[in-house]
């Protein structure tokens, strides 16, 4: 099973809108694919194509899907909420990959860098979220993004309006096109990623991660 956290320190950078997206752009590849929600704020209510599993009052329930689940197909998600980075750090020493995402502003650039130089791995990248389709913004934020190391951005995704129907309380729905379309770009950045880090050696725990013990 493939393991991948989206988390980072910003709040509002769209880590359970990609957690989801990325979810369902993996079922649709057809994986067996669980989300795991970690955010002291409740899950979000209806039916979803994908497991959905509110694990934020027990953390050991992730290390327990981790341990049940290792021979398995398929993706574990977790959106890893923000501002706890403990748990951040925790479940960086777990994961494949790890997706720090970034949306059109100097802070959220700063706290990415922060992010970065905290969990110092290759498997830890930014994703530049929100990428604008006007070409004046875009000049905007390609600035913001040209601070960023190459080797530690993962790639981008555009801003798409409709995304916002994973964030609703109301039973699944095959959303639109563009939806569908971002989900299968964001499963096929996360597949092209985890290639690219997947001979690194595993996690150096002298930088104080641990693979096993639960915040
Ligand atoms: N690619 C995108 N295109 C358009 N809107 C987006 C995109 N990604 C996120 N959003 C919007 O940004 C807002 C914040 O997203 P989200 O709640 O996923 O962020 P978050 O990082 O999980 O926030 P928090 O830190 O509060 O948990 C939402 O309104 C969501 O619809
Ligand atoms: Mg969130």
């Amino acid at each position: 099973m493939k393991l991948v956290a989206i988390l980072g320190s910003k709040g509002g950078t769209g880590k359970t809108t990609l957690a989801h997206t990325l979810s369902y752009g993996a079922t649709l590849a057809g994986y067996p694919t669980t989300l795991v929600h970690t955010d002291q704020r409740p899950p979000v209510k209806g039916s979803r194509p994908y497991d959905y599993v509110d694990c934020s009052r027990n953390y050991a329930q992730i290390t327990k899907l981790i341990k049940d689940r290792a021979d398995d197909e398929g993706y574990l998600v977790i959106d890893g909420a923000g501002n706890r980075p403990h748990l951040d750090l925790w479940l960086t020493g777990s994961m494949d990959l790890v997706l720090v995402p970034v949306t059109n502003s100097a802070e959220d650039v700063r706290c990415a860098l922060q992010d970065l130089a905290r969990f110092d791995d290759p498997r830890v990248r930014v994703i530049i979220n929100r990428w604008p389709a006007n070409r004046l913004v875009r000049m905007v934020m390609q600035r913001y993004v040209n601070e960023l190391p190459d080797s530690r951005v993962a790639g981008l995704l555009p801003e798409v309006g409709g995304v916002r129907v994973f964030l609703e309380d109301q039973d699944w729905e095959t959303p639109s096109t563009k939806v569908n379309n971002q989900a299968r770009r964001l499963f096929r950045l996360v597949e092209n990623n985890l290639n690219t880090v997947a001979e690194l050696p595993p996690f150096d725990k002298s930088a104080g991660v641990t693979r096993v013990s639960v915040p």
